[in-house]
């Protein structure tokens, strides 16, 4: 395993030297989306996964049905309220990791192809924060990526847009990179990248959520930014006013954390 991973390392070098950070989670400008709404909440925002996954044979996984970066946005799809849009290409990638790499490698991009999608998002402008991600291929998003943004040129700038994605060590900045490429006007938020072999990990599933809920996207996310009790962890339910919450239906405060029933 060790030689495949000094082979993508060696074939991608040229482009490896562009991508940025490697760290999990990974800071990028960090602004929550209660910053950018001044509301303290993205209820009543409209958010989409877009993303694009490759199942068969992957660094450190072995052969997967489901690829590192759908579990991901299985995760996102739990414990946020999103719709999502994947990107199918038309032509398979050979599903052979290494027949993989060498195809990007020595094709997609020397070639700088614009590899077809199958179906579109017609309705973009309905949503108002855009959650990006994908793998790390030679350094970069694939340049399926690409293909999407020049068929929806323009159409992010006036978004936040959130960057995410799996990767072999590589980190995910280079997600943010080609997205303000792209967009030069969006508003783009932190990012998360986590290594495609740990994905799998429940820790993993705990870094989305913590991720989600910085940024304010998680589903019990309300305009209460910071709350404090006096018996923080008593196990009482608490109304925002301090009275014992009586179990109906609202907003309550537990143990020191905010739920919404
Ligand atoms: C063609 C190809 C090239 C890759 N290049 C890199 C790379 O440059 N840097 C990196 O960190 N990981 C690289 N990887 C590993 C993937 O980014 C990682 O396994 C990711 O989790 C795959 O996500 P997916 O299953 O959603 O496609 C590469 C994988 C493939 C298939």
């Amino acid at each position: 395993m060790k030689k495949v991973f000094m082979t993508w390392m060696t074939l991608c070098l040229t482009v490896v030297a562009f991508a940025c950070g490697s760290n999990d989670p990974e800071e990028d400008g960090v602004t929550s989306i209660n910053e950018q709404n001044g509301n303290g909440s993205a209820t009543g925002k409209r958010s989409l996964v877009i993303f694009f996954s490759r199942a068969g044979e992957n660094w450190q996984v072995g052969n997967v049905e489901r690829g590192n970066t759908a579990i991901m946005v299985d995760y996102i799809q739990e414990y946020a309220n999103v719709d999502v849009f994947e990107i199918i290409p038309e032509t398979p990638y050979p599903s052979n990791y290494m027949e993989c790499v060498n195809y990007v490698n020595d094709v997609e991009i020397p070639q700088n192809l614009r590899p077809a999608y199958k179906g579109d998002i017609e309705n973009i402008a309905d949503y108002d924060n855009i959650f990006i991600g994908g793998p790390i291929w030679c350094g970069q998003p694939p340049y399926i990526f690409r293909t999407f943004f020049e068929k929806h040129a323009g159409e992010l700038n006036s978004k936040t847009v959130i960057p995410f994605g799996t990767h072999g060590g590589s980190g995910v900045g280079s997600y943010t990179s080609l997205i303000k490429e792209y967009y030069p006007n969006a508003t783009v938020l932190e990012s998360l990248g986590i290594s495609g072999s740990s994905i799998r990990n429940e820790s993993s599933k705990t870094t989305v959520k913590n991720w989600l809920n910085r940024l304010g996207f998680d589903k019990q996310s309300t305009a209460v930014r910071s709350i404090s009790t006096r018996n923080a962890n008593d196990g009482v339910s608490y109304t925002l006013t301090g009275q014992h919450h009586n179990g109906q239906q609202g907003i309550y405060i537990k143990n020191g954390k905010k739920y919404i029933q």
